[in-house]
């Protein structure tokens, strides 16, 4: 794939891009993007660790980065909380194939009558899902409000780790929002797709609220310039 057009084009139905069908290599990347972030992100006495995903536009694949990140840490045994914070395009829920359901715009609106916002044990155990809910007029807000800090302080004692799937920087302030309450944040960068300008501008943003940025997982990578040769490219540094 040369360009983000083509890209666009190319990109196909997640699910084949999900834990066990990732296949040896694809898995053994975000192991390694497990490793990493256990030995960079301080663990916490009987709290949580909260990461945030994000990356500068749509489509670089936080959704498929976070997912996977969360798969490979319950499968090592943690307690994992994957939470869809982009409720303005949710993808999760379509990726999964879940039926559809209230979701975090729901609860934080506090519109979740029928208490069914929480999804256990998706694709794996140990792995928990809040879907985004429904498309709500103010999802800033609503990121922004004291019911999404307590959400997260009244659930961090039962998770070993939550994890934000974030929308983009360049797109909108939910992320920079939303770094606020996280130990840190990962920044997906696609390869042909990611300008450095955009990035540029995603790390100033990020650095003007103060985030702490963890590290970038640079996806979709081709074996050529990726240094561990991992054909599903996915790849981790600094
Ligand atoms: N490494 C990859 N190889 C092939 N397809 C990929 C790869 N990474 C992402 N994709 C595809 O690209 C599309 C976008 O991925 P994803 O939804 O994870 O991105 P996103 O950054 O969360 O996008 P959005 O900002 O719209 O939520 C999906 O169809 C996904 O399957
Ligand atoms: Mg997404």
């Amino acid at each position: 794939m040369g360009s983000k057009e083509a890209k666009q084009q190319f990109d196909t139905d997640a699910m084949s891009f999900v834990g066990e069908k990732l296949g040896f290599e694809g898995k053994e990347a975000y192991n390694l993007l497990r490793t990493n972030i256990l030995y960079s992100v301080r663990r916490k006495e009987r709290q949580a660790r909260v990461l945030g995903v994000t990356s500068s536009l749509h489509g670089e694949g936080k959704s498929l980065t976070a997912l996977n990140l969360a798969y490979s840490l319950a499968e090592s045994g943690r307690k994992v909380l994957l939470i869809e914070c982009d409720m303005r395009l949710p993808t999760l829920r379509r990726k999964l194939n879940q039926p559809k359901s209230a979701g975090l715009s729901n609860l934080l609106a506090g519109m979740n009558e029928d208490g069914t916002v929480l999804h256990q044990n998706v694709i794996i155990t140990g792995l928990n899902i809040v879907f985004a809910g429904d498309v709500p007029p103010n999802p800033s807000e609503l990121l922004a409000s004291k019911n999404f800090a307590r959400l997260i302080e009244s659930i961090e004692n039962y998770y070993n780790f939550i994890i934000l799937d974030l929308p983009p920087v360049g797109e909108v302030s939910d992320a920079l929002i939303a770094s606020k309450l996280t130990d840190g944040m990962i920044v997906v960068v696609r390869q042909d797709y990611t300008r450095s300008s955009d990035l540029s501008y995603t790390m100033r943003q990020l650095e003007y609220v103060d985030a702490k940025i963890i590290g970038f997982v640079y996806n979709d990578a081709s074996h050529k310039t990726h240094r561990y040769k991992y054909k599903y490219g996915k790849g981790y540094g600094k």
